[in-house]
Formats: C-alpha cells, structure tokens, sequence
C-alpha cells in the first residue's frame, strides 16, 4: 500500500494522479491524505483517502496502517522541517519500508532558504533505517503561471532580480513520474535524483516564449534585489517568506541553476516537458481577463 501525503497540493496532486495510472495497471493499493475532507472530496474517483496532519501526530498512524511506501511532501515553509521530521518518525514506528523525499534542487550545498531547509530532513531520513528516494526538483514550470502570470495578465511584464541567470525549468508532472517509479523502491533505493529540465532559459528568453505563445507583447524587466524585496512586501508577502525567495534567486544568479543533463529523460522513458509545451496548455493565462479587457477596450473607444 502506497501513500500520497500533501495531495492537495501541486506536486502531491500530480503523484497522485500518477500513482492511481500506475495502479490501474498493477493493481496495487494506494491512499490519498489531506488535512481536510473538502480537499479529500476532489480526490480522483476511486481513491482511497484519509485525513491527517504531520503537525498532529495522533493523525499519523491511522493514515500509515497497512502502507509499506510513502511519498512525502509538504508546503514550502520553515516548519517542513518539523513537520516532514514528525511524518519520518510515524514511518518509522509504523514499519514503512521505502520513503520518497520532496526536496530541492541545492540541497546538496546552498546553507539557505528552502534547500536548507530540504537537507535538513534529508538528513533525518538518511539517519533511519528506512529506503529511501529523494527528489531534488529544479524550479518547476507551474512557477511561472503561479508567480508571474498575475503582472503578465495586468502589465504585460514580469519582474524579479535574476540578471541572465539560466533556469532548467521542469515540468512537475514529470518529477510526479519519476516519484511514482521512485515508490516502488528497487534500482530507486537510496538514490538521490537532481531532477532538471530539458533547456536552461534566461528570464528574457522565458519571456520570448510567453510572447510567443499568449500572442502578446510580454517583458521581463529585471529589477534589483531591494526593490523586488520591497514590492513583494507591498504586494503582502511575509517578510520570511521574501528572504527566502530572494536567497533561492541569488544561489540562480550565482549560475547553479542551469544544469540541463539526461537523467529527467533516461528516468521517465521520453523525453520531459518543455517550456514551449507547457505554455502552449496555457495561452490564456498570460491574457488580460475578459472583463479587464472590456474595460480596457471600454476607456479607449
Ligand atoms: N515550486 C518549485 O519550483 C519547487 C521546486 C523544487 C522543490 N519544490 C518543493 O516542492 C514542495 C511542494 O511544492 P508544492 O508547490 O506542491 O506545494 P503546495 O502546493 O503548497 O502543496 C503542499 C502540500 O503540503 C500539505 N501540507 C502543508 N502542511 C501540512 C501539514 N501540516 N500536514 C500535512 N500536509 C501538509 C498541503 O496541504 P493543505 O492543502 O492542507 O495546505 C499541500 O497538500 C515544496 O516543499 C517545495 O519546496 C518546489
């Protein structure tokens, strides 16, 4: 029995729907956790679920029993650490053989951010007994619809402080590939996949393609690190939170961020997603909403 934590999230979400293709041809068991029954609602038709949280540990072996696999993912915050911690420890009490690790691309070296965070319960794992896979994702490609398309729709540009540094974009349905195998353990066991994607683009070049693809003019203009600081602080984002987005950027501007390799294509059996195929689902997005663009059209005539 296999189970999927943090699957109402994007990554959990795209394992889990992973898993479930997989069991329908294996006919192995799988179950879904979520914290709360409205998102256990939207699971995907004939999936197990179950209700926990990693901060309540009662939670936690009721949602293990019978699972011998586990996929572990939580929210990127400071507190993963003790919370992804606490889920390694009910693996352990509960007999689970084989964990697969949400992690980070730079928690091999990079001291800060979400990476630091990542190793630290890297380490914790590796400190069990347990089998383990873990994933060192680079900066998915769902990013750019999360955090750039809301200025793209309203301003037609995108800012932040990344220079020309170059980003391995990766799509996360095939990191969600890689975490289904990964769950069966075998050849997977105790290896540690920096998982990038199949070109390395600068913001310019990312950019070229929103253009491309959403039919209209897009910039992005780069800006310096303090006064992206400041904007994401006036846009509401929490003062941890700015840091660690500006720190992660740094570590991409020191050049870390553009390894392009075949281990995403010799692990999932083709060839990844690229940016061009990702935009392309999503022209719309870059797009003002039809009703900003009425009102637009509305003040012109
Ligand atoms: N974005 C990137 O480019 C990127 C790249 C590499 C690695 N990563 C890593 O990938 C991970 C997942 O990212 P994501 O975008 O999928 O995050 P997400 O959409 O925020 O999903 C996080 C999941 O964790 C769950 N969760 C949070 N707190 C929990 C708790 N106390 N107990 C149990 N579950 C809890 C959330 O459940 P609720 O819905 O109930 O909150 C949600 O299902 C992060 O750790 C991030 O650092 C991201």
């Amino acid at each position: 029995m296999i189970l999927v934590t943090g699957a109402s999230g994007m990554m959990g979400k795209a394992v889990l729907h992973e898993v479930a293709k997989v069991a329908a041809k294996t006919g192995e068991n799988y179950r879904a956790m979520y914290r709360s029954a409205t998102e256990a609602a939207k699971a995907p038709a004939g999936s197990s679920t179950v209700i926990a949280d990693f901060g309540k540990k009662d939670s936690l072996p009721p949602a293990l029993r019978n699972v011998t696999s586990v996929y572990i993912v939580c929210s990127p915050i400071p507190q993963l650490i003790e919370l992804e911690w606490n889920m390694i420890d009910a693996c352990v009490n509960a007999g689970v053989s084989h964990i697969v690790l949400s992690s980070a691309m730079g928690a091999r070296e990079y001291r800060k951010s979400f990476p630091s965070w990542h190793r630290r319960v890297e380490d914790k794992l590796k400190s069990t007994k347990i089998s383990f896979t873990i994933l060192r994702p680079n900066s998915f490609h769902q990013n750019v619809l999360t955090y750039y398309a809301p200025s793209i729709r309203s301003q037609g540009a995108f800012h932040a402080s990344m220079g020309n540094a170059r980003v391995s974009f990766v799509d996360a349905r095939d990191i969600a590939v890689v975490a289904a195998k990964a769950l069966a353990g075998g050849e997977h066991s105790g290896k540690t996949y920096e998982l990038n994607g199949p070109e390395a683009l600068t913001y310019a070049e990312l950019a070229e393609k929103i253009t491309k693809h959403s039919g209209r003019d897009v910039q992005y203009v780069d800006i310096p690190p303090e006064v992206q600081r400041k904007a994401l602080l006036d846009r509401g984002m929490l003062e941890w939170q700015a840091d660690a987005l500006l720190d992660l950027q740094a570590y991409y501007v020191k050049g870390k961020g553009g390894n392009v390799d075949g281990l995403l294509e010799q692990l999932i059996g083709r060839p990844p997603i690229t940016m061009d195929q990702f935009l392309s689902e999503f022209p719309s997005e870059f797009r003002p909403h039809v009703e900003v663009q009425a009102l637009a059209d509305a003040a012109t005539a």
